[in-house]
């Protein structure tokens, strides 16, 4: 049995690769360690301890305590670490870097220490999760490869950029085994209602408007959440020490052009009229340092690891839209709050220690 420790499990992203790791890979034990900060969603992984109760473990924790992080390692002694905690979203790192600084890097730099203190050479296996964001913005040709100078244009995009140099510097300076992914904007259920799709599919069902950023030419290259953890398992299992994978689907949208068949596919499977969606569509401020355009050029991952995108743009959004509208109590409780009770109730009554509780930042983002 190998144990395999994942961090920020209970967020969008992780909690999705949690699940795939449990379901496809029997001989796993998968640790997950989270804070549970406004991101964080036990929701998300609900039924994994019944499912795998012998395979599966849930530590509240946050990454950047080294003695937590000490502690976990001795009692687990993980082969792996798949590291998705993050502070993730962009515009909250507008309003507050040094939450970014200290998650994204110093609980980086947190848990590597800790996995070379535990791991002699070959013991252990250390996967950053990344993202495009750190290679900057293009204009309207090229694509970002992995020997793209990193140029990181907001607080989010920059911890994240310095979290992969450090991964990277463990590498080279003390041999640690470290792969880094850096996927692109990622889409499917369960993401928090600040990003893009589910806040406006939220606004929507709300009859509110649909706001998009400036004049909403900046492109984003989208990719199926799923698609992004199934690139992860294959970068942990297959990848070269000290490389990166660039993990795209090649599938670039517009954002005005994303938001607008959005709110048609809206109006279509919630039985409203097309023309009026579309004219529920505003244009608000822009956001400050927004990055132009993202592409990847996932080749390296598709010859090297063979990563092949599943899920095709159109029938993955139509689906996400399904979703959303069939599990509006999931973001109804994230709207009010609730989904933090089951936290509160499992954590603090209990005495249970662990981190305290984040709010929600404020500031106009999402929820
Ligand atoms: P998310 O915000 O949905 O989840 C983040 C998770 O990390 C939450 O469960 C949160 O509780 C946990 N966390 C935050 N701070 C922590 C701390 N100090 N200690 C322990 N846990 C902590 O994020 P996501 O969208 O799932 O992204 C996951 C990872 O994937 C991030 O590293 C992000 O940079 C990367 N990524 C995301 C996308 C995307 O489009 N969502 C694309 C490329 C890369
Ligand atoms: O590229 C990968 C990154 O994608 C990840 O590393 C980040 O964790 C993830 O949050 C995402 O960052 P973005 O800033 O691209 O995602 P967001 O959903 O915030 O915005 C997508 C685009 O839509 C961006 O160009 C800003 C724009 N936008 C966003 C919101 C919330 C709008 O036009 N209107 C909105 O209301």
């Amino acid at each position: 049995m190998r144990t395999v420790l994942v961090t920020g499990g209970a967020g969008f992203v992780g909690s999705g690769f949690v699940a795939l790791a449990l379901s496809s890979r029997p001989d796993w034990r998968v640790v997950v360690l989270d804070a549970l900060t406004y991101a964080g969603n036990l929701e998300n992984l609900e039924g994994l301890d019944a499912r795998f109760a012998d395979r599966y473990r849930f530590v509240r924790g946050d990454v950047a305590d080294g003695a937590a992080v000490g502690r976990l390692f001795a009692e687990e002694a993980p082969s792996a670490v798949v590291h998705f905690a993050a502070e993730s979203h962009v515009d909250r790192s507008l309003l507050g870097p040094l939450d970014f600084v200290r998650t994204n890097v110093l609980g980086t730099a947190t848990l590597l220490e800790a996995a070379r203190g535990a791991w002699a050479p070959g013991g252990g296996r250390f996967l950053q999760v990344s993202t495009d964001e750190v290679y900057g913005a293009l204009g309207e040709t090229g694509r970002f490869t992995e020997e793209t100078p990193l140029a990181p244009s907001s607080p989010y995009s920059a911890s994240k950029a310095a979290a992969d140099q450090l991964v990277l510097a463990y590498h080279r300076t003390f041999g640690l085994d470290t792969v880094v992914t850096r996927c692109c904007n990622n889409y499917g259920p369960r993401q928090f209602p600040e990003k893009l799709i589910p806040f406006l599919i939220a606004r929507f069902v709300d009859g509110q408007t649909l706001p998009v950023y400036g004049k909403g030419e900046n492109v984003r290259d989208w990719i199926h959440v799923d698609d992004h953890s199934r690139g992860v398992l294959l970068a942990l299992e297959g990848g070269r020490a000290g490389q990166v994978y660039n993990l795209g689907a090649r599938c670039e949208r517009r954002n005005l052009d994303l938001v607008r068949g959005l709110a048609r596919e809206l109006a279509s499977a919630a039985g409203g009229d097309p023309d009026r969606a579309l004219s529920r569509v505003v244009f608000v401020k822009d956001r400050p340092g927004h990055d132009w355009r993202y592409a990847l050029d996932p080749s390296k991952a598709e010859r090297e690891l063979g990563f092949r995108p599943e899920v095709p743009f159109d029938a993955g959004l139509r689906a996400t839209v399904r979703w959303y509208l069939d599990h509006e109590p999931w973001w109804r409780r994230v709207q009010t709050g609730e989904y933090r009770e089951f936290v509160r109730r499992t954590y603090e009554d209990a005495g249970a220690g662990g981190a305290p509780p984040a709010a929600a930042p404020r500031g106009r983002v999402g929820v």
